[in-house]
């Protein structure tokens, strides 16, 4: 099994950054290929908890080798940040590199963030802010700048400059706001590209010769299936591809790679932001969840909404993505409940639905079939092995394998790499 995608199966937060950093420790590469510092992966590593945003979740075992792929959209002052945050704390990291051909966010983009999502009124995407949406919206209107392009200060610095005054004439004529200071963006950016070379890399190269080689790779995914811009609940989605096929393209290698695809799934769900969401529960029971589950995003600190398990979601996931393995998580947090919901499949207008609806109107109007499991009531957070799991757990985890169509290979019982019980190895 040389290399493995996680992906995460629902709206993000599934908790891909425990799951990576638990299995980096066998990797000797860790890749990213989509999303940028929107993405929050929580790591609780020697009883310290780390956000990461931009670097990969394997930076903390001293060993790994970390790579931000072509598909990323690269924030220097996030990846300035985010290192110096980590050597503050004393963490201990691998090496890290990012590609020459990886798309810059500019602080112009997070400014228009701001200003699509204030135009969209009451129909805003919920957007972390970090400027995602436009920076990829540069690269696929070919006006991006790249990393590449800091490489040369005197020409990086007048390709800037030309696209600062561009961006300002949209802020001033479209949003009728303020100009963009264009001096002060420069320099800083400028500082940027000084210090970003020992870090660049065609980082393509070193993937593949990692495989070729029969190097074990991670490819860690940010956000989830159901935010992919093509395969998600378009358009309160993010805007890359978080899915297996996108991890490759953005890795800048082919799909061959991939053999082993892990989907990272809740053992309920969670959305942050806006957009449809069928197990919703806006009740005592989506509080309780919350409450016990600490669901607030790791990237802007917003209360995330809560919600039963959703097979139909998790089916989904597990196509488009080719999962092979579940890693399923939080599943202490169901710990006291007497009865627990799992969605089967949704009936929309009193018709069994086969497969998720692309129309937002189809997804509103569905509602959720529910199968009644009883719920174990207990702390499971110290058990280690599958045995050792009361049988109500074992019960519920095998109704997610029969609704998701998936083996469950992981179960995660807490934030802390221990609390990991291997049903069967994955890498
Ligand atoms: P990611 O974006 O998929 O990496 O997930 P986040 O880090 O945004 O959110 C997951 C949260 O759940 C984090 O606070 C993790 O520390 C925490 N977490 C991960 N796995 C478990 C688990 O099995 N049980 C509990 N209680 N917390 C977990
Ligand atoms: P991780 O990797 C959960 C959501 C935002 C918003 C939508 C678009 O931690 O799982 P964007 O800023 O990407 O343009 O926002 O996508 N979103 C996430 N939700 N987890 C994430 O990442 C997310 N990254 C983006 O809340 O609804
Ligand atoms: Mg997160």
């Amino acid at each position: 099994m040389p290399s493995l995608a996680i992906v995460g199966s629902q709206w993000g937060d599934e908790g891909k950054g425990k799951i990576i950093d638990y299995l980096a420790g066998k990797a000797d590469m860790i890749v990213r290929g989509q999303g940028g510092s929107n993405a929050g992966h929580t790591v609780v590593s020697g009883g310290k908890k780390y956000a990461l945003h931009l670097i990969p979740s394997g930076i903390l075992n001293r060993d790994s080798v970390n790579i931000i792929g072509n598909g990323v959209a690269f924030d220097p002052q996030g990846f300035f940040a985010e290192l110096e945050a980590l050597a503050r704390d004393g963490a201990p990291m691998g090496a890290i590199f990012v590609s020459d051909r990886a798309h810059i966010v500019f602080p112009y983009h997070k400014t228009l963030d701001a200003l699509y999502e204030k135009e969209r009124g009451g129909e805003d995407i919920g957007t972390t802010l970090k400027g995602i949406g436009p920076c990829y919206m540069d690269k696929i209107e070919r006006s991006g700048l790249r990393v590449c392009d800091m490489l040369d200060i005197d020409d990086f610095r007048g390709k800037l400059e030309a696209q600062i005054d561009r961006k300002n004439r949209v802020i001033e004529r479209l949003f009728g706001e303020e100009p963009l200071d264009k001096r002060d963006i420069t320099e800083t950016c400028v500082e940027y590209a000084r210090r970003i070379r020992p870090y660049v890399r065609d980082t393509a190269v070193m993937v593949y010769e990692a495989a070729k080689a029969g190097k074990k790779i991670l490819f860690e995914g940010a956000q989830g299936a159901l935010l992919d811009i093509d395969l998600g609940t378009y358009p309160y989605v993010t805007s890359s591809h978080p899915t297996s096929g996108g991890f490759t393209t953005g890795a800048g290698v082919g799909p061959g790679l991939v053999s082993e695809v892990l989907g990272v799934t809740k053992a309920y769900t969670t959305r942050v932001g806006k957009g449809p969401f069928v197990t919703e529960l806006e009740n005592e029971i989506g509080d309780k969840i919350r409450e016990i589950g600490q669901e607030y995003g790791a990237t802007t600190g917003r209360p995330r909404r809560c919600g039963w398990f959703d097979g139909v979601v998790a089916r989904y996931s597990a196509r488009v993505n080719n999962v092979t393995g579940i890693a399923l998580t939080l599943l202490d947090v169901l710990g006291s409940f007497d009865t627990i919901e799992i969605c089967l499949r949704y009936e929309l207008n009193g018709e069994k639905l086969e497969h998720f609806p692309a129309r937002l109107g189809d997804l509103a109007a569905c509602r959720p079939v529910y199968k009644t499991l009883k719920g174990w009531n207990a702390d499971i957070s110290r058990v280690r092995t599958w045995e050792d799991l009361p049988e109500e757990t074992k019960e519920y985890i095998l109704a997610v394998e029969d609704a998701a169509g998936v083996p469950v290979k992981i179960v995660s019982v807490g934030p802390g790499r221990e609390q990991t019980i291997v049903r069967e190895e994955v890498f």
